[in-house]
């Protein structure tokens, strides 16, 4: 089966540059630490630049750095339009994009649009406004039911945990469909949309190359009189709601969304080159998704079917498939991605078994079930592999170019993910993954900084770090490395072409006559196909590939 699509210049002058990039997540928070007080900070991260310029990606996603009391690791803004003063300053944050630059990568900023901090001033303003004011407007404030107002106006429950209504003092509710320090804006308010055309226009003036929308499935809501309950208030996912049609659901994946979008596209292709965007949607199906990556939207959307889809050749081959199908149908690029900053390490997560609750897993401090470290990392680099070969751009996260796993076993009384406290301390919550980085083999925090770390680094984190295995042979590293620079070279169009005598369990397509893509998830070794191996994640013996391997074949 072939899946085709057209074949654009990806030169990091050319406006497609993004459609096959490769784009390096940094945390800053967890980067690099320059001022010794255990947070990351841009300075950090500035000096730290030449890591991904060795590495070979094209780009570089900042995660929010915003101010910030870090209620959500920086995902509660109190001001879109400025830097954390200890993270830095925006003088910091131009330097940060000059160096960037200057090594020829491009910048992609976190855009935090559905909700911010309750310490935002206009948060703050709505607090000491009367309620029916437009203070209060710019945000989703309802009476509360019940004789005297005292239960929430719907059944609607935060992502994180418990009812996504807060009431304030004067007997109104808001709403938060994350932490209660985190408002949801209203977006059917015209001075919300003039605010963040603002923002867009800010950072991109600031030569910004691209941004990451956050949650940019919930902005639009269903805010008609009366609100609807959902019916099932245990339940807060879009996909959790079988019944009701696509589009309807009162605040995931609205069909009003896709306005906003277009508004800001005119935005966006005002600069030279186009500045780009990526949506964050857990939408299904992949159809839903794609809309939010048209061309007249944001371009990309992250695929987390792909992300969830576990070690399993035949799902993925289904997943790829459509994927890319969607994707050119929409007149998009594919994505593709296997770990961020909300989701456990792939490197411990591809070993979990089919239907592992990850919180589970979490809980137990990674004993139950027991993963086995070093069959986690060969695992993981032959996932990388199969990924990178894919057309579309491909998203890594810090860390696991060192094939980091999770640092699941993290002591309760150190986690600073709300969604620990938000749960009732049922889901230990994203902690494990953000870590900050081991830079070298020994010193404080292992060269994060010259203090100490915000989260505690495991034992033996130095031998993972960057200085150990820089140069060295068979290192993750050298290979996410070498993947990198052979996938620039070898990239020719979008497509992919499925060999048709793959055994069950291998997934094996060509790119072109002089790239071809094997991946072994069977259990057991396979003949590798002829050909020349360019690269395989571990050595092939006797002309075989071992059980979780990829090779790359010219
Ligand atoms: C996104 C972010 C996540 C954050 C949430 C609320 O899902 O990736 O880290 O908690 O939005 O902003």
């Amino acid at each position: 089966m072939t899946v085709r699509t057209t074949t654009p210049d990806l030169s990091s002058g050319s406006p497609d540059w993004w459609r096959q990039a490769v784009v390096y997540q940094v945390y800053p928070r967890s980067f690099a630490d320059a001022d010794g007080d255990g947070l990351g900070d841009l300075k950090g991260a500035a000096r730290r630049l030449d890591h991904l310029a060795s590495l070979g990606v094209d780009a570089l996603w900042l995660s929010p750095f915003y101010p910030s009391e870090l209620a959500d690791g920086g995902y509660d803004v109190a001001d879109h339009r400025d830097v954390d003063p200890r993270l830095g300053t925006l003088g910091d944050f131009d330097a940060l994009v000059a160096e960037a630059h200057r090594l020829g990568l491009k910048v992609i900023v976190d855009l935090v649009p559905n909700h911010t901090s309750h310490r935002h001033p206009w948060f703050e303003e709505a607090l000491r406004s009367a309620p029916g004011s437009a203070a209060r407007d710019r945000y989703v404030f309802r009476d509360g039911r019940g004789e005297h107002g005292e239960l929430p106006p719907t059944d609607w429950q935060s992502v994180f945990g418990g009812s996504a209504w807060r009431r304030v003092p004067d007997g109104q509710w808001y709403l938060h469909l994350f932490t209660p320090q985190q408002p949801d804006l209203n977006w059917g308010s015209e001075e919300v949309r003039a605010d963040f055309r603002t923002t867009l226009r800010f950072w991109s003036d600031r030569g910004v190359d691209g941004f990451r929308v956050d949650v940019a499935h919930a902005l639009a809501k269903d805010l008609a009189e009366p609100l609807r309950d959902l019916g099932a208030p245990e339940l807060s996912d879009a996909d959790a709601l079988p019944g009701l049609p696509p589009g309807t659901h009162p605040f995931w994946d609205r069909d009003e969304v896709h306005e906003i979008y277009r508004d800001w596209r005119r935005i966006f292709d005002s600069y030279r080159p186009p500045r780009t965007a990526v949506a964050e949607a857990w939408v299904d199906p992949s159809e839903r998704r794609a809309r939010y990556a048209r061309p007249d939207e944001l371009g990309q959307a992250f695929n987390f079917e792909y992300l969830q889809a576990g070690w399993d050749a035949e799902r993925l081959r289904r997943i790829i498939t459509d994927s890319l199908a969607t994707a050119r149908s929409a007149g998009a690029s594919a994505t593709w991605v296997l770990s961020n900053h909300d989701v456990v390490r792939h490197a411990s997560r591809l070993m979990l078994p089919p239907g592992t609750d990850d919180g589970a897993w979490l809980l137990s401090g990674g004993r139950a079930p027991a993963v086995d470290a070093a069959a986690g990392l060969r695992r993981a680099r032959a996932a990388t592999l199969l990924m990178l070969a894919l057309p579309g751009a491909s998203y890594l996260y810090q860390g696991e170019e060192l094939g980091l796993p999770e640092v699941a076993d993290l002591p309760f009384e150190v986690l600073q993910d709300p969604v620990w406290e938000q749960t009732g301390r049922v889901r230990k919550g994203r902690d494990g993954c953000r870590v900050p980085l081991p830079w070298t083999a020994a010193g404080p925090s292992y060269g994060f900084g010259p203090g100490g770390a915000w989260l505690p680094q495991p034992t033996g984190f130095g031998a993972r770090s960057v200085e150990v295995q820089d140069g060295a042979a068979g290192s993750t590293l050298e290979l996410y490395r070498t993947a990198l620079r052979l996938r620039r070279k070898l990239i020719e169009g979008e497509e992919l072409h499925w060999a048709p005598d793959a055994p069950p369990g291998v997934l094996h397509f060509a790119r072109s006559d002089g790239w071809r893509c094997v991946a072994n998830l069977s259990a057991g070794p396979v003949a590798l196909p002829p050909g020349e191996v360019l690269l395989s994640s571990a050595p092939p013996e006797d002309g075989r590939l071992g059980p979780d391997t990829t090779a790359w074949l010219a």
